[in-house]
């Protein structure tokens, strides 16, 4: 739990090395299950879902240990997690169930509660799940899968990304062939069937819409080295974008952001790729329409920083959410520091003012927290942002340490 006092800053000058993925090294971390042997992660970011995430694979019976700078996961003894309260802590837990199900024929997880940003179902996991032949059963909030899994053919009614990666690791231990139509295309996805295929796995068209898998006995032991996280990329990215300045993201991919970096160059903006990562100058001056969607869309993670920009670009900016059902809430937060933003549902306009002011404001999810630290580097006086709900630290390593090596006026109380 932190809170975060930020105060007005200079343009923001000089390089931020970007951090593995969050959401590579999750659904990964859930992949090191499908084998008895070793798996090793390198760099894994030191973030509290990370450290969640290793409490309940140790809870699964693995054995999670630092080791030179990587994390290695041993999952030789593994059986289904007693104590609820490790799933329910994070959904991104739901990825245990395709592991534990494809090695044990037996998974049951509680159903993951809602959060902020929306109900968060998982029924396209579980009509995944029954499709390679689970038997699914329902009883005291949880859900429980049994069987032996063959290949199948499986439609997803949308392109969900936690589906996509449970069902594909799932299907490399199912007997047979599976195809998963209308899959989620993310990076993140590419990178799960990479690391995959370097245990023996069997797969191919991942980053399309339809995905092959080829079921295979086992798994054997890897070492792999996840993708630089995007998002926290192109938050630094908006970072520059309000305060002007120039910033060189060590590790960012501008191939896993171009539509930021398109709504970045329209607002007026400069990115430039280079060998050593992306190069980002100057300041937003045109104001611009974001409508949220799946990738190779605008990522709905980037909606609240973008909305930051917003606040401080002239003219009119609007924005749809089209992904989450409620994830507005930073807008009124972002008001208190003097933006003029109207949400009508799933839309929200954006009036941009050179003048925010400081204010107390609170984090209601890590998207929206980074995006109220960035507003507060822009706004006259002091901004203390609340984020007692530790959402920050969920997804940011060390903003305010990175932020503040590059001029921003950012303080952890
Ligand atoms: C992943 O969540 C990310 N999390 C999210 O990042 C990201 O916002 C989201 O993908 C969309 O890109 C991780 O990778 C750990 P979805 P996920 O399944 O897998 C609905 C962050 O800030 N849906 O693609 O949960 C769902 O309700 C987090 O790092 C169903 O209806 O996203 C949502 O409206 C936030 N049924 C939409 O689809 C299902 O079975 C997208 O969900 C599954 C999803």
């Amino acid at each position: 739990m932190a809170h975060y006092a930020v105060r007005e800053s200079p343009p923001l000058r000089g390089e931020i090395q970007v951090s593995t993925s969050k959401n590579a090294v999750l659904p990964i971390m859930c992949g090191a299950l499908l084998t008895r042997e070793d798996v090793r992660i390198e760099h894994p970011p030191e973030l509290t879902d990370v450290h969640t995430l290793a409490s309940l694979l140790s809870a699964c019976g693995c054995r999670v240990r630092h080791d030179q700078g990587g994390l290695v996961i041993a999952a030789d003894a593994l059986k289904n997690p007693d104590d609820e309260d490790d799933v329910r802590a994070m959904r991104a837990s739901v990825l245990v169930l395709g592991p534990l199900l494809s090695r044990l024929g037996e998974a049951r997880i509680p159903l993951p509660g809602g959060c902020a940003i929306g109900q968060r179902p998982i029924d396209q996991h579980l009509k995944g799940m029954a499709a390679l032949g689970a038997r699914v059963t329902f009883d005291h909030g949880g859900v429980t899968l049994r069987g032996k899994l063959r290949g199948a053919v499986i439609y997803l009614d949308m392109p969900s990304v936690g589906a996509t990666e449970n069902l594909l690791m799932a299907a490399t231990l199912a007997e047979g062939s599976t195809r998963i139509e209308n899959a989620a295309k993310e990076p993140e996805i590419v990178d799960l069937a990479a690391f995959l295929c370097s245990m023996g796995a069997k797969i191919s068209g991942a980053g399309t819409s339809t995905i092959c898998v080829e079921g295979v006995s086992a798994l054997h032991g890897t070492s792999w080295t996840p993708i630089a996280d995007r998002i926290e990329a192109g938050t630094m990215a908006c970072a520059c974008a309000m305060t002007g300045g120039e910033l060189l993201l060590r590790g960012a991919r501008a191939d896993h952001l171009r539509s930021l970096l398109f709504k970045l160059s329209e607002a007026g903006v400069h990115v430039q790729d280079t060998p050593g990562g992306l190069m980002v100058f100057g300041r937003a001056k045109q104001p611009f329409e974001i409508r949220t969607m799946v990738y190779p869309g605008f990522p709905t993670d980037l909606q609240a920083p973008m909305m930051a920009v917003a606040c401080r670009t002239p003219g009119t900016s609007v924005f749809l959410e089209t992904i989450f059902e409620n994830r507005f809430m930073h807008a009124a937060e972002l008001a208190r520091l003097g933006a003029h933003i109207r949400v009508e549902n799933r839309v929200a306009i954006v009036e941009g003012t050179p003048f925010l002011t400081g204010a107390p404001v609170r984090a209601t999810d890590l998207r929206a927290g980074a995006a109220l630290i960035l507003a507060g580097l822009c706004a006259e006086g002091e901004t203390l942002v609340d984020d007692g709900g530790g959402h920050i630290d969920r997804g940011y390593v060390r903003i305010e340490e990175k932020l503040s090596a590059v001029g921003g006026n950012v303080k952890r109380v």
